[in-house]
Parts: structure tokens; sequence; C-alpha cells
């Protein structure tokens, strides 16, 4: 059991990888093997809409990204994690979602499977945002389930806290990072 985590935050060590840190620490006690990307360490560019994945089945961008396609083929669950900027994912993580048009490519333009095995995935969506109102993860939740829709990733469910806003708030709110822990194990015992 692989489990890859990916961290959308600019932040090292902020609220979001400090939730991501416990949910893989959770995975790793149920024996996962675990992996996490922090996408704002990579180059990845947006998606240039050049429809060149509609014929390859691959994107022909060579960037960090062609490691990412990599490390989502070999997992077995994913856990995606991105902070609200401007009530959706930051801009690093949808850079990486647009560029898997081409995994969406290779499903619905060529029929195959979208990540070139059809081993069974499940995914977790981890996020915190600063302001305590409602529906403020829909949005981007829309966006978490239709990635995981495309790529054949079983949406497993969420862990979000909201009114969390100052790097590493997150570690005095009672009992998320816990909850994370748990999410972490629940997600590989699924
Ligand atoms: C560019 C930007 C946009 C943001 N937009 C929102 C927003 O729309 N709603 C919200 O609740 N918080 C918003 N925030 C606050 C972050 O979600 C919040 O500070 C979060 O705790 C950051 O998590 P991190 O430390 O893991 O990066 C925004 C922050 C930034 C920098």
């Amino acid at each position: 059991m692989r489990v890859l985590g990916i961290s959308g935050s600019p932040h090292h060590r902020g609220n979001t990888e400090l939730l991501l840190t416990e949910a893989l620490k959770g995975a790793a006690s149920k024996g996962a093997e675990v992996e996490t990307i922090f996408l704002s360490q990579l180059n990845i560019a947006p998606c240039q809409h050049c429809d060149a994945c509609f014929e390859a089945g691959k994107c022909r961008i060579n960037d960090d990204m062609q490691m990412v396609y990599r490390e989502l083929k070999a997992a077995d669950r994913i856990i995606l994690a991105s902070p609200i900027h401007f009530m959706g994912v930051t801009a690093q993580a949808k850079a990486m979602i647009d560029r898997c048009q081409a995994l969406w490519a290779r499903k619905y333009k060529l029929n195959l499977p979208p990540l070139g095995n059809l081993r069974p995935r499940k995914g977790l969506f981890i996020s915190v945002g600063g302001r305590s109102v409602d529906n403020l993860f829909e949005p981007t939740l829309a966006t978490v389930k239709a990635l995981f829709s495309s790529l054949d990733i079983e949406y497993s469910g969420k862990l979000v806290f909201s009114g969390i806003d100052d790097k590493g708030a997150i570690t005095k709110h009672t009992d998320a990072l816990k909850k994370a822990y748990l999410a972490g194990q629940k997600l590989v015992e699924d």
C-alpha cells in the first residue's frame, strides 16, 4: 500500500503541511509506504490546452509534472492537501490539477486507464481556510471531486478546518492533528 501526499501550500510547515504530515504518519502506522510531494518546490507549468495529449496520451511539457504523473501511477491512496486561496485550491495545486488533463484525455479520448493501470485507488482531501463561513470548501471540493473522478480515484472523504489563518494555527485547534492521524489510518484500512 503506497500513499502519496500532495501539498499545495506555499507554506513550509504551515497548517496544510502539518495536517498532511499527521495523516501520512497515521497511514505509515498501518504499514503503508508514504511519499510526499511539495508542489511549491516544483516547476509545474499551467496546461496550455494544446490538445497534444488527446493523441499522445501524455503531456508534451517536460517539467516536474512528469514526476508527479509517475507518483500518481504508483500510488494506491492519494491525499491532496491545499489551503483555500480565493475560494479554490492554491495556484500550485491548480497547475498540477490542470496538467492532469493528459490523464483525462487518456480516459475520455483514448479509452485507456487514466493512470495506466486498473489498481483501485482512493483519495482524501485535506484543507484549511482562514475564514469561518458556510460552504467555504464547497467550490474546492467540486474541483477535487472532478479530479478524482477523472483519474478513477474513489473519493473517500475530506478533512477540513475553517477559521484557521495564522501560520501554524492548526496546532492550537483541539483535535485537528489527531483527526488527521486517524484519517490517514482510515484511508489505508478502507
Ligand atoms: C492568496 C490567498 C488567498 C486566500 N483566500 C482565502 C479564502 O478565499 N478563504 C479563506 O477562508 N482563506 C483564504 N486565505 C487564507 C488561508 O487559507 C489560510 O491562511 C490558511 O490557514 C493557510 O494555510 P497554510 O498555512 O497551510 O498555507 C487565503 C490566503 C492567501 C495567501
